[in-house]
């Protein structure tokens, strides 16, 4: 993209409350880094009857932290920002919408827009927008679309929303947005896999044991997300999405390049090699849910709610690599302490030296990879004690990339917006993705829907059921 063009960021939804704590941001920091190729024009959409200065004034108070050190920045970047009263789902509207961006932008822009709004708006939304010309793209100018979570509920739906966005845009102008992708240590997963040749022949069922996915959160309903919360569950919520992009990333082929197709090409497979529930006569032993007590007291939950706060499964990938080897996926609510981590377990040597370990539980070797918070890499492995004897114990190096980097790391969605507006898919979902995922996700429903929904006690680790979803001697759950 030439570096004189201009790209017109139109945030559909921008009164809400993803695009104060999240886009803004993310979107003045590359703004005042010069992160973005050419000239940046925002426009927020909604439908309160604003103009452009009771926009901004909302912005200011309600963007966090965004004065700093820099207050004369934010100020001149809030200036620039324009207001449109828009209602998406009244069809006459999107004429003036069409014509009021076109005279904003005063010659020819790329667009990116952005779907801050929620699900059952998506598609009306690309409706009015492709009706009116504003998604064409021709003479080299582009128009994106950034579609946020969830991206259906279920197979059937993601797959109508694929072909219906499919029917008016091209896959590379759709970006299926899942922040986690825009993390720092989950790209990093690329990188540690595929530039160390320590870890990478390793990397496979010989030598792997089992592989943790966990994503704690130690908050329940706050921030009055119970409505929405109980018609999704953290199967829907966490598991469908971030749970199994990671999952994607620890298990996929080396791809033949970076290229974004290349990545998700492997990716996809992964997702596709995921043994279905439903195929395992045992099905029901390898998913718990639980429910925190309290949670049927919170507003705008069912009272008579079975949604589950709490999901652990054991799952398989049937491919050469991963073949036998248990991945442990497990997220929810109200747990003691938020944090997401993939912990890899490796096997034991093919024969001990030491006599048998005191405690089958305790393997030697284990790679934990936090994604969040303090970020970093541990690796585990066990040394003699010193003294008489051969007493061995498990020690640990590690990595922190707060001790290592000065610079902070860069927030998921200012990423995420750069490589939008550079055109970089490698880090948002394809379609087949989103129904590869979706597939497994409702076999292991249809599993999970036949089994008792435990409760557990607000700040705890979730129902006790959970730990017997690991074979005997193959580990426990992490809990730190
Ligand atoms: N918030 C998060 O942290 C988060 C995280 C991940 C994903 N998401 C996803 O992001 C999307 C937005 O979430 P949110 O929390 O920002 O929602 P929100 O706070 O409820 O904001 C919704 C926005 O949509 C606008 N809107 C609603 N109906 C409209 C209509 N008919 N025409 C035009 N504008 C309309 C609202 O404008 P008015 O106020 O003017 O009506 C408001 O700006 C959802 O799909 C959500 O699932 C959010």
């Amino acid at each position: 993209m030439d570096a004189q063009q201009t790209t017109q960021i139109v945030i559909l939804g921008a009164s809400g409350d993803l695009t104060s704590r999240k886009l803004l941001p993310g979107i003045f920091k590359a703004v005042r880094q010069e992160l973005f190729p050419g000239k940046i024009q925002l426009v927020g959409v909604a439908r309160r009857p604003w103009d452009d200065d009771l926009f901004q004034a909302h912005l200011d108070e309600h963007v966090p932290d965004q004065r700093g050190d820099e207050p004369q920045a934010w100020e001149s970047f809030l200036k620039s920002v324009r207001y449109v009263r828009t209602h998406l789902d009244t069809d006459d509207d999107y004429k003036d919408l069409r014509q009021q961006l076109d005279d904003l932008a005063g010659e020819r822009v790329h667009r990116v827009f952005y779907l801050a709004i929620k699900q059952d708006l998506f598609l009306p939304a690309v409706e009015g927008m492709h009706a009116h010309g504003l998604l064409n793209q021709s003479d080299g100018y582009t128009s994106r679309v950034v579609v946020e979570k969830p991206f259906g509920n279920d197979l059937h739906s993601a797959t109508a929303l694929n072909t219906a966005l499919l029917n008016m845009l091209h896959e590379d102008q759709v970006y299926r947005i899942d922040h986690y992708l825009g993390k720092e240590t989950v790209q990093n997963i690329i990188a540690f896999r595929f530039r160390n040749a320590l870890f990478e022949p390793l990397w496979n069922n010989k030598y792997i044991e089992t592989v943790q996915i966990t994503v704690a959160e130690d908050i329940g309903m706050e921030g009055g997300r119970g409505g929405f919360y109980d018609s999704a569950g953290a199967m829907r919520d966490i598991m469908q999405n971030h749970l199994l992009q990671i999952l994607s990333l620890i298990a996929m082929e080396p791809p033949a390049s970076l290229a974004a197709n290349d990545v998700r090409n492997e990716k996809v497979k992964v997702l596709q090699s995921l043994r279905l529930p439903e195929m395992s006569p045992d099905a029901k032993n390898h998913v718990v849910r639980g429910q925190y007590k309290g949670y049927l007291d919170e507003k705008g939950v069912d009272p008579a709610s079975k949604t589950e706060t709490y999901v652990a499964a054991r799952g398989f990938i049937d491919n050469w690599r991963w073949g036998g080897v248990p991945f442990l996926l497990r997220t929810g609510k109200e747990l003691p302490k938020r944090f997401t981590s993939v912990d890899v377990q490796f096997r034991m040597p093919p024969h001990s030296l030491f006599g048998a370990p005191n405690d089958c539980f305790l393997r030697p070797n284990n790679i934990r990879l936090r994604i969040q918070p303090h970020e970093g890499i541990d690796l585990g492995f066990e040394v003699k004690k010193p003294g008489a004897g051969l007493d061995m114990q498990v020690v640990k190096m590690d990595f922190d990339y707060d001790e290592h980097f000065e610079e902070p790391l860069v927030e998921a969605y200012q990423r995420l917006l750069q490589d939008v507006v550079n055109g970089d898919q490698s880090l948002f979902i394809r379609s087949d993705e989103v129904e590869a995922s979706w597939r497994w996700i409702d076999s292991l429903r249809t599993v999970m829907d036949d089994t008792s929904v435990y409760t557990y006690d607000p700040q705890t680790w979730g129902p006790g059921a959970a730990d017997q979803l690991f074979d005997e001697c193959e580990g426990r759950w992490v809990k730190h």
